[in-house]
């Protein structure tokens, strides 16, 4: 095992997940978003976790979901991304539920010789990504009601600005989907999952008549609730020190030269595994309570830290990336002028986690 990790607390998941309950209904019904590896914490053992706990399982497309299902994950997973009419077809043999989100892909499965085939049916309310237009409803209860092979199992929509508590846009959403679900269920005889809210829509907004929820990021302890853990720990260890005289510089381009002696330590990670190249020069590492400027550019193996105020610094000793009790994948995320979710994402496959 190389020195860069990312340790996964399990007790933290846990802690986040029962925080996750108390904020929805009783007989709410969970959808658990793991794609992207589960925003880098390892989507196979977190669904390992709480394939007895949820209702279905959420990743971005086909791939993610054939992972799930060759580790023996036995409940349902819903692909809420892009699928060709080629993976509608994969997914249906693999008992797979995919999104409906174009009036054309309706059409194709309207034409399938299954028996039955499910899948849930994506609205755009505002967010202008996916989704079928609110105009086209009308068509598509007229196909999926002559046609009883077709079973509508959940619609749902997404939220544009849900981390926004008092947004007049975010309330637009929600009645125009609640309009379109009441027309929906007066329509077709049941629809056992109606959901919008992601994991600002569950803090932040009170959704009653939706009976499912979507939560990403929260179940990861990361977002600006203060109830909850972060889960992931990034950190690895110093491999080599130097001591730098005044007018010497630091890595390509030259970009940090040192205008008094420091010593410098040399650490395993780079932008390959997922430390954003737009710290260098501007982002903090940890090494034994001390923040350590990145100095010069981060490399694609390996960063730069000043650790001239660090007490007796030697090869080996700990480098805290984000997590503990020292800056999180949000401040981190800050400084490189992006979010969260980029930074926990972006922590590459050649990164051990370790789960305790
Ligand atoms: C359609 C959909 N639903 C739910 C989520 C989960 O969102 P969050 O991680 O903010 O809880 C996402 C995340 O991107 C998403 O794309």
């Amino acid at each position: 095992m190389g020195p860069t990790i990312a340790l996964i607390d399990s007790k933290k998941l846990d802690k986040n997940f029962s925080y996750l309950t108390k904020n929805i209904k009783n007989n709410s019904k969970i959808i658990m978003i793991i794609k992207a590896n589960a925003y880098g914490h390892g989507a196979i053992e977190v669904a390992k976790k709480f394939d007895k706990k949820i209702d279905y399982f959420g990743v971005a497309n086909l791939q993610e979901a054939i992972e799930l299902k060759e580790a023996k994950i036995k409940k349902n997973i819903l692909i809420l991304g892009s699928i060709s009419n080629e993976e509608i077809t994969d997914s249906i043999k693999k008992n797979i539920i995919f999104t409906i989100y174009d009036l054309s892909q309706l059409k194709f499965i309207n034409k399938l010789p299954f028996k039955r085939i499910k899948f849930h049916l994506k609205i755009d309310t505002g967010m202008n990504r996916l989704g079928v237009s609110i105009n086209e409803i009308d068509k598509i209860l007229k196909i999926i009601n002559m046609n009883t092979k077709l079973n509508m199992e959940g619609v749902y929509t997404h939220l544009a600005e849900a981390d926004i508590k008092k947004s007049s846009f975010t309330k637009k959403q929600i009645s125009l989907f609640h309009e379109i679900v009441i027309k929906i269920q007066k329509s077709v005889n049941r629809i056992d999952f109606i959901h919008i809210a992601n994991s600002s829509g569950i803090l932040n907004h009170n959704i009653d008549f939706c009976n499912t929820t979507r939560p990403g990021l929260m179940l990861y302890g990361l977002g600006t609730n203060k109830n909850l853990n972060p889960v992931m720990t990034l950190k690895t260890k110093i491999i080599k020190l130097r001591d730098l005289k005044p007018g010497e510089s630091v890595s390509y381009g030259r970009t940090y030269i040192a205008k008094s002696k420091k010593k410098i330590a040399i650490v395993p990670i780079g932008y390959a595994d997922g430390l954003p190249r737009s710290l260098s020069n501007k982002g903090y590492l940890f090494c034994k309570g001390n923040k350590c400027k990145i100095l010069g550019r981060v490399c694609m193996d390996l960063t730069m830290i000043d650790v001239t105020n660090v007490l007796s610094p030697k090869i080996g000793d700990d480098v805290i990336i984000f997590g503990d009790k020292y800056q999180s994948a949000m401040d981190i995320g800050k400084s490189a002028k992006t979010i969260a979710y980029d930074i926990v994402c972006g922590i590459s496959k050649r990164v051990t986690r370790l789960y305790k």
